[in-house]
């Protein structure tokens, strides 16, 4: 796992839109994974101001989205598609054709659920799947005690939700996970350092082979081996060449 630890959210976000910035260069039609909630609204806002002002150009980028809440009523736009069309869809050239989202209205839950795994299959899997973090160091709609290989499903949470399973994000080619904030230092703590264990979801990370924590000094620091992380950083060549 690979801790960048930046001084503040800003500068975290910035780093995670580099990274992404540097898949969508190196393969046009990348597949990306992506989150709502509060963390990723500054990595949206930087990937909108390299569109704008350095034409990074989604014009090929396929998007999946983690969950949507499901049993809205009919006339309610769905929840994280409203999220995202208007925090990053509307202001990028992102195709509509190119972005999935789960569809909450389905009646027939399972066939959307496998309906939505396949097209992402078919789709070549996700190349960097955006996560945020809960405070107990959930992912997504997968709470405490959720099973590590699960796979797009609805579940009770407690309203109904269609959300990847683990087992669909562990296949992602990247996991880039984004935590800012005191709040969220004990589940970064635990996420990095602790046993993988079910009552962390997050934790499964240690499993896969490249993941990644955009965080900030104040999510940093429940971290024993702080100054570790920032040393490989400094030392990775990779980053040396996008900063
Ligand atoms: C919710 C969402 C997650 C999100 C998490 C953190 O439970 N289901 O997708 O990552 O909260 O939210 P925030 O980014 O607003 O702190």
């Amino acid at each position: 796992m690979e801790v960048i630890i930046e001084k503040e959210a800003g500068p975290a976000s910035g780093s995670a839109a580099q990274i992404i910035a540097k898949c969508i260069h190196e393969k046009p039609d990348a597949v990306l994974g992506l989150a709502t909630g509060s963390t990723p609204l500054l990595l949206y806002k930087e990937l909108i101001r390299m569109h704008q002002e350095e034409e990074l150009d989604f014009s090929s980028v396929r998007t999946f989205n983690l969950d949507e809440p499901v049993g809205l009523p009919e006339e309610h736009e769905p929840f994280c598609s409203r999220f995202m069309w208007s925090h990053l869809f509307n202001h990028i050239n992102v195709k509509p054709d190119n972005v999935y989202i789960p569809d909450g209205r389905r009646t027939e839950g399972s066939a959307a659920c496998l309906e939505y795994e396949q097209t992402l299959v078919a789709a070549g899997g996700i190349d960097i799947q955006v996560l945020g973090l809960g405070p107990d160091g959930h992912i997504e709609f997968n709470e405490p005690t959720a099973s590590f290989s699960s796979r797009v499903r609805r579940r009770t949470v407690p309203h109904h939700d269609t959300a990847m399973g683990f087992g669909t994000v562990r296949d992602a080619r990247m996991n880039l996970l984004l935590a800012f904030g005191e709040g969220k230092a004990a589940a970064v703590a635990a996420l990095v350092e602790g046993p993988v264990a079910a009552m962390i979801p997050a934790s499964i990370l240690q499993h896969h082979a490249c993941a990644k924590l955009c965080i900030d000094e104040a999510a940093a620091s429940d971290l024993k081996l702080s100054e570790y992380y920032r040393w490989v950083c400094a030392g990775n060549p990779e980053r040396q060449r996008v900063a």
